[in-house]
């Protein structure tokens, strides 16, 4: 691919940097690759002869698939490499193994780390294009892309628009992604959720942080439902599922109050009937599967553009 004017990234690490032209020069690629993404079994030879490693310290279903078929449609060759099934677990450090991978021709490694911050030290280190696929509670880029491309191909452009980021805004490199590129494209960004789900300086977000999802119910263009990370919490921050689902879920019921023609989004993996009702996440407002589809097109053109500027 031949390299846009307005691209000089090598590396994908966040999208806090990311300009308006930027973000919009990623949707016009993706928008030339959507034909590739939805399995029509065509593909493209734009990275031909390239070497991809998916490096992967934290489990993934949509992210891992989705960057292994990005690379395959743009006729990349994919390497999967997992924390547990590499020398990773025998202590190697991060650096080492990425030199090491260097060493047999790679071109470009995505990686998914707990630690935020892994994927630009990488960058520091080596050659190869860096691409973020989530580290820690810090960035997931394309996952933010592909959820903006998403609301881009419905209404056509983000200015104005108010979206709210729903549930556990503290745990989520999801919904710190978003935040940023949604407000260098002119929307209006509301984060919900209970304060003790919120980052300790929500303040310094530009964002207009609220705790009573019913209240702005029937304002929002757009909601997108987050996952409440269990995973990376300690202590017992709700009083019971049932209870949060109450409160922050997207009920049939919160649905009736809602714009008619209001996008809902979830980055998965859901966890039916707590922050999303199964009829709402099926339901005809749902764009969850579409975001999915786009997600490979968001993806090559992501490493097709950081691919051009080597
Ligand atoms: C998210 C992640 O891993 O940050 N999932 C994803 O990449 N689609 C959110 C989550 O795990 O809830």
């Amino acid at each position: 691919m031949k390299k846009p004017k307005i691209w000089n990234n090598k590396h994908l690490l966040g999208l806090k940097k990311l300009s308006a032209d930027e973000l919009t020069c990623i949707f016009d690629t993706a928008e030339n690759y959507v034909k590739y993404a939805g399995g029509t079994g065509q593909k493209t030879d734009d990275l031909k002869g390239k070497l991809v490693v998916n490096l992967f310290f934290e489990d993934s279903t949509r992210t891992r698939s989705s960057f292994a078929i990005a690379a395959s449609r743009l006729g990349a060759d994919v390497i999967e490499l997992t924390a547990k099934a590499s020398s990773l677990s025998k202590g190697e450090t991060l650096r080492d193994t990425a030199r090491n991978l260097e060493a047999m021709g790679i071109d470009m490694v995505v990686i998914r780390h707990s630690a935020g911050g892994a994927p630009y030290l990488l960058s520091q280190n080596i050659e190869a294009s860096i691409l973020n696929a989530g580290d820690g509670y810090h960035e997931h880029p394309t996952q933010a892309l592909l959820d903006i491309f998403t609301i881009r191909q419905l209404r056509g452009s983000l200015e104005g628009l108010k979206v709210a980021i729903v549930g556990d805004i503290a745990h989520s490199r999801v919904a710190r992604s978003n935040i940023w590129a949604l407000n260098t494209l002119g929307a209006k960004v509301f984060v919900v959720g209970p304060p003790t789900l919120m980052p300790s300086a929500v303040n310094k977000l530009p964002v207009t942080v609220c705790h009573d999802f019913d209240s702005i119910i029937s304002e929002m263009d757009v909601f997108n439902m987050l996952r409440v990370q269990s995973e990376r919490i300690k202590s017992q921050v709700f009083p019971s599922t049932r209870e949060y689902s109450r409160i922050f879920g997207l009920t049939n019921n919160r649905m009736k109050r809602a714009k008619k023609d209001v996008i809902v989004m979830h980055p998965g993996p859901i966890n039916r009937g707590v922050e999303i009702d199964s009829d709402v996440a099926d339901g005809p407002n749902s764009t969850i599967l579409k975001q999915v589809t786009n997600g490979v097109a968001i993806r090559m053109a992501v490493m097709a553009l950081c691919d051009s500027v080597k």
